[in-house]
């Protein structure tokens, strides 16, 4: 299948592209990514909200929304960024994909896998393309991580552990009690789900393999001094190449304890250790090499590099290697924690 609008496209320069959302995300990591890719040209932000529209609008000099049906009727929009909140996106999705737009949605995809998957049979048949936003495979040191288990540096992948640990106090300011995320109908899960799915994605990217199983344990402790809901939830993961790991996720710790942090661990008994998105180090006996990301703004955690390729399949028309069935997998398995 060729995505692309063909030669009608490749005789444009840039592609045109419309943000949807204008929070966290949509603002700070594709807005600002987007202005900056020669290949792409922002023509447009969407947001219910009209004070943040028009600030994100005039200080850019391009046209606002405060409606996405209006938004895509407009030609010059080639692709729509759906960052909206996630029970929103089955909507601007699918009346994107039926206006012939290309689409890269901010995960998870939906609140279910069964809309997902509407969605991505949606896709197909309109022939245009739609991409989950799993930005973790453009994450530089993961990309490093990846080349170096793909050259067998530590041999066979045998085992992980992955720690994501956020603090409260910012976790409580984006998303607060009773906002979307901690609606289990809305959202599909709490929180600890919407943020799973990125490094769910990155196990089975890295050791290119399947979870054939996984054992959450998830714990919601009242934070009293901050009159908030942490969490801590633990999976157990069995992969289909017979690997082992552990993927543990917080919510609940002070700013002095956030990290992000995974290893690695091969049947030569080598490691490999990345911590954040910018170090890496491979670790064994007689050695220690380490790598030192000095990436910056929406390159640190990939945005700017995903978004980069998203424009690149428009336009030369490539099939993306980043799939609505990766965004299927990585979500069924984190549904398992409210299951
Ligand atoms: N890729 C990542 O690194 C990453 C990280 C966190 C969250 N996310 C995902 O990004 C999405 C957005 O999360 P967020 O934290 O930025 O949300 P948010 O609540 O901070 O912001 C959402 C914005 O969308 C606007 N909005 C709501 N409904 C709208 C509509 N129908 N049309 C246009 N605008 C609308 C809101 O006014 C708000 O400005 C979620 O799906 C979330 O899971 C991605």
């Amino acid at each position: 299948m060729r995505y692309g609008y063909g030669d009608e496209l490749m005789s444009k320069d840039k592609v045109g592209v419309a943000v949807a959302g204008l929070g966290f995300v949509g603002r700070q990591a594709h807005v600002s990514a987007f202005r900056k890719i020669p290949d792409a040209e922002l023509v447009a932000v969407i947001d219910v909200i009209e004070e943040a529209a028009k600030e994100v609008s005039s200080k850019y000099k391009i046209k606002y929304y405060l409606d996405h049906k209006e938004a895509l009727k407009n030609p010059d929009i080639d692709a729509l960024v759906v960052a909206v909140p996630t029970p929103f996106h089955y909507d601007l999705v699918s009346e994107a994909l039926s206006n012939g737009k290309h689409v890269l949605c901010e995960m998870p995809l939906t609140p279910n896998v069964a809309e997902s998957e509407k969605l991505g049979e949606m896709a197909e048949k309109a022939g245009v393309m739609l991409m989950p936003d799993l930005n973790f495979r453009f994450t530089p040191n993961y990309v490093k991580a990846k080349e170096l288990i793909d050259e067998l540096t530590i041999g066979k992948p045998i085992a992980f552990t992955f720690t994501e640990f956020i603090p409260a106090k910012d976790l409580a300011k984006q998303w607060p009690s009773g906002s979307w995320a901690w609606n289990k109908e809305k959202s599909g899960g709490y929180p600890d789900f919407t943020l799973s799915v990125w490094s769910i994605d990155l196990i089975r990217w890295l050791f290119n393999s399947e979870i054939v199983d996984v054992s959450w344990m998830p714990n919601y402790a009242q934070l009293p001094g901050l009159n908030y809901t942490g969490y801590n939830t633990v999976g157990i993961v069995k992969l289909s190449n017979d690997a082992v790991g552990t993927l543990y996720f917080s919510a609940s710790v002070s700013p002095g304890e956030g990290t992000s942090k995974l290893e690695v661990f091969g049947d030569n008994t080598r490691a490999i250790k990345a911590t954040w998105n910018n170090h890496l180090a491979l670790i064994d006996e007689s050695m220690k090499a380490e790598w030192e990301f000095k990436m910056r703004g929406t390159k640190v955690w990939g945005h700017y590099q995903i978004d980069s390729y998203f424009v690149d399949c428009i336009k030369y028309g490539k099939k993306p290697s980043v799939t609505v069935d990766d965004a299927i997998k990585a979500q069924t398995v984190a549904k398992k924690i409210v299951e």
